[in-house]
């Protein structure tokens, strides 16, 4: 059975920071007990032109280039997200497109800020199985767009980002060594966004009350966070035949640094154990895994052969562990770059997007 190793990492976030004091001018708060309570002091919101897919897009040929493959080499894209553009179509195809992955298939996962892990393992599994031996798992999330700017209680948590890593099949050990997925949709009412779906289609009521916001009850998300964060983190070991004593890095949630904490001491484990960004780039959701990964890599705290948890939780209630062997870039093929590829993507997509015309003209739609 070949081995899903982590080949390529990317990232990408808005121009645009949003820091706690510029938060203070929109509701009644301030920067001291935005830092004490949650350990934010900026976040990334997305312009008119970032969109879930442009920030996907970008975080992905990032991951290509660090792996040395091409869109092409692609066979799954799996985009974990919960701020898709559209109902339909998913976002992993307007992503497909936009990259001209023409060799993969492409869908959305939606398991909220656990969604990375999940996607994770659905990518590494495909790899296990044999039936795909490239995959580009993505987390990418414009929450920015869901947040009621004038609530207090939500708005200065979530920033907007995505993080992209290549899996690739190798007959090496090392990679993905394990996973563990959980959810309880009874406590599914604590963290939502009511509207939007087809329980309740837009309507003036659901817009005059709010209920296409994120609504959140902080408390009861803490209580669950710091309960299970520490528990997947074990049972994650505990399943690759590790010990928690082995591992060089845990890259949680970055939620909030109070969570992180409390995972910390019931891990009994120091924080300098735990990779930490939130202070820079607030709850990203199904991004921050990812987003910090790469900020881990980039900073010298993650190396090949390092033993490395990711944990996340989020609403659902969902929340899951990955154990892995971090591996690196394996020996590229080609002689061009992911980056040279681009503008090549944008011609291929106008030409089947015409030839779509075409076609139809032709087979008697355009009379
Ligand atoms: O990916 C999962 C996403 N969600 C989470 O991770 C959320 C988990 N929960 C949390 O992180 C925390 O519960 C929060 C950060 C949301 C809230 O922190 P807290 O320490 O639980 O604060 P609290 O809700 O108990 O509020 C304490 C006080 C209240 O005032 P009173 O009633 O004591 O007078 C709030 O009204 O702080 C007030 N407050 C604020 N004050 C200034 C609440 N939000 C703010 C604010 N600025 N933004």
């Amino acid at each position: 059975m070949p081995y899903a190793h982590i080949t390529g990492w990317g990232m990408s976030v808005p121009h645009k920071v949003l820091t706690n004091d510029d938060l203070s001018k929109l509701v009644d708060t301030n920067d001291e007990w935005i830092r004490d309570h949650t350990g934010i002091r900026q976040r990334y919101v997305a312009g008119e032109n970032e969109t879930t897919s442009s920030l996907g897009v970008e975080a992905a040929y990032k991951a290509l280039m660090v792996a040395g493959l091409l869109p092409t080499d692609l066979e799954l894209i799996i985009c974990s997200t919960s701020t898709p553009e559209f109902v339909f179509p998913a976002t992993a195809c307007l992503i497909q497109d936009k990259l001209g992955a023409t060799n993969a298939g492409a869908f959305d996962l939606l398991a909220a800020c656990s969604g990375f892990i999940f996607a994770l393992n659905m990518g590494a599994q495909a790899i296990r199985s044999g039936s795909a031996k490239t995959v580009l798992v993505i987390g990418s999330e414009t929450l920015s767009r869901y947040v009621n700017w004038s609530d207090r209680n939500t708005c200065i948590l979530f920033g907007d980002g995505a993080g992209a890593f290549i899996l690739q099949a190798s007959e090496q050990p090392g990679g993905v060594q394990g996973a563990v997925m959980h959810s309880d949709g009874s406590g599914g009412e604590f963290l939502s966004v009511p509207a939007s779906g087809s329980a309740h289609p837009a309507s003036e009521i659901t817009i005059h009350t709010g209920m296409h916001f994120i609504q959140m009850d902080g408390k009861e998300v803490y209580r669950f966070a710091t309960r299970v964060m520490g528990q997947a983190t074990q049972e994650v070991v505990e399943k690759s035949g590790w010990k928690v004593e082995d591992l060089n890095l845990i890259i949680p949630h970055q939620a909030n640094l109070r969570i992180i904490d409390a995972a910390a001491r019931r891990l009994k484990l120091p924080m300098e154990k735990f990779m930490v960004n939130v202070d820079r780039y607030g709850n990203t959701s199904t991004a921050s895994i990812p987003i910090a990964t790469v900020e881990a890599v980039q900073n010298g705290r993650l190396k090949a052969g390092d033993k490395v948890v990711l944990v996340g939780f989020g609403a659902g209630l969902t929340w899951g562990a990955l154990a892995v062997q971090w591996s690196g870039p394996l020996p590229s093929e080609h002689f061009v770059t992911a980056e040279w590829y681009k503008p090549w993507a944008r011609v291929r997509s106008l030409f089947r997007r015409i030839s779509h015309g075409v076609e139809s003209i032709f087979s008697g739609r355009g009379e």
